[in-house]
């Protein structure tokens, strides 16, 4: 067999299994694994002895150049997956929003344009519903078919005009229990929220950006996701809830998952390594705020237990980047913060650190959280997420034993703070292989703007 390329010797990791081999790649899939694969002249031939050969990581949450707060994200479609590419994430899922007059369609064609001739990576779009209606169910029918078969809808988010009620959700949800789509929901309860906002906004100054902690108890994420599940039970639909932050929302999920209710969900590195001490910081206690709000460290804990026993099936970053002079329009008012964080570039390395290094599990569950789990939730597997025979060449070689300090001056993302400024992580790759092409070598950007390629997904993904 003719590879273009080969990672010799390398120790194979997917989220079963870890053994020594040859990889070998033909084109933009992997034609062979094995043991002294044979090189031809024009094979280009990467050495991987004492690193880690892994599946590119997915990150299904992202915003690029989100317009947002009455701004827009910094990472735009061309930082953003070139911080992605740098972080070992070959593919990212991107968010599409319905087109309040002309539709789903109208908004993922739009979406795609500003995409277009510049992504680094493998990109993919959820849809956004904003407006639930018989039009919007119908052509749901026609976004799977085009290949993206998950749809965002927002409990919160009323004065971006993003919020859907109820009655909405309910009647999504029961869609899906027929067509195989799955709804994926930022769950937080907006009228008690809203409620608590306006009373703390009278202390404003006193409470700074610690403000937005006090507005957002744990019950605002856990009553929410409740009620989410509880329409996904009652219609037998398919759920997923976004960026987890709480331990009673995972406490309510390990129920609900324990009833059979087909419900996922996914929480972040911020909610993982931080704790809203952060808030407290007068000076910048602003720029870390997000929205679920970074909780306390026993949420943490309950976080790092639901991801260790397959409550929560992934970890992604809710990348939504804001620079110190767009978090500066707060002005020292908590509920203009523009709500977001960088993350794309560093969710591998958080995640490996604190979960591998600190021994909460294995390399193999590793490779399922990041890579694995989101394929095959996601609709991508197994064209993604693994190491087999005619999957896509979406690789990464990590060696374990470098370590770096986090600091944004060293980044790709187009931000001027990290979140996780001087933390020591592990798990940066050495090469990121995107189909085939080598788009990091030696950990510095070696592939080009719009190589990326919007990749269609399919319904019914279960883990
Ligand atoms: O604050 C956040 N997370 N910004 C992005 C929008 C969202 O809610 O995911
Ligand atoms: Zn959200
Ligand atoms: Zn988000």
């Amino acid at each position: 067999m003719k590879f273009d390329m080969i990672i010799r010797n390398g120790t194979l990791v997917t989220s079963t299994e870890t053994f020594r081999a040859d990889v070998g790649i033909t084109g933009e899939h992997i034609a062979a694994i094995g043991s002294r694969l044979v090189s031809e002249p024009s094979c280009t031939v990467i050495d991987a002895s004492n690193k880690y050969v892994m599946p590119g990581g997915i990150d299904v949450h992202v915003h690029l150049q989100l317009p947002f707060c009455g701004t827009v994200s910094a990472d735009d479609f061309v930082t953003g997956t070139r911080a992605a590419a740098c972080g070992g994430i070959t593919t990212i899922i991107d968010y599409a929003m319905q087109n309040k007059e002309k539709g789903l369609m109208a908004g993922i064609q739009s979406r795609m344009k500003e995409a277009k001739g510049r992504v680094c990576v493998d990109y993919a779009l959820h849809s956004i519903i904003i407006k639930w209606d018989m039009p919007t169910k119908q052509e749901m029918e026609e976004v799977i078919a085009f290949g993206i078969p998950t749809f965002k809808m927002f409990m919160i988010y009323e004065s971006e005009g993003w919020q859907s009620d109820d009655a909405a959700l309910f009647s999504a949800l029961e869609t899906t229990a027929e067509n195989g789509a799955r709804i994926c929901v930022h769950a937080e309860s907006d009228k008690v929220m809203n409620l608590l906002i306006r009373k703390y906004l009278e202390k404003k100054d006193e409470v700074g950006a610690y403000g937005h902690v006090l507005s957002r108890p744990n019950f605002i994420e856990a009553e929410a996701v409740q009620r989410a599940i509880t329409w996904a039970e009652a219609t037998g639909g398919r759920l997923y809830i976004v960026h987890m932050s709480t331990g009673e929302a995972a406490e309510i999920l390990h129920q609900a998952r324990h009833r059979g209710i087909n419900v996922y969900a996914e929480t972040c590195p911020q909610y993982l390594l931080l704790d809203d001490a952060v808030f407290k910081d007068r000076e910048r206690g602003h720029l870390y705020a997000t929205c679920p709000q970074i909780k306390q460290k026993k949420d943490q804990e309950r976080l790092w237990m639901a991801l260790t026993r397959g409550d929560i099936s992934i970890v992604s970053t809710d990348t939504c980047t804001f620079t110190i002079n767009q978090k500066a329009m707060w002005k020292g008012d908590f509920t203009k913060i523009p709500y977001g964080l960088p993350g794309v570039e560093t969710l591998l390395p958080a995640v490996y650190t604190s979960g591998v290094l600190q021994k909460r599990f294995d390399l193999n569950h590793f490779v399922s959280l990041i890579s694995t789990n989101p394929a095959k939730l996601m609709g991508l597997f197994p064209q993604k997420g693994t190491l087999a025979i005619g999957s896509d060449a979406d690789i990464i070689i990590v060696d374990p034993r470098k370590t770096r300090i986090i600091d944004f001056k060293e980044m790709q993302t187009n931000c001027d703070w990290s979140p996780y400024q001087g933390m020591e992580m592990s798990g940066f790759p050495d090469f990121t292989i995107c189909r085939g092409s080598v788009i990091v070598q030696d950990g510095k950007f070696s592939g080009r703007e719009g190589y990326g390629k919007f990749i269609k997904r399919r319904p019914g993904g279960e883990i």
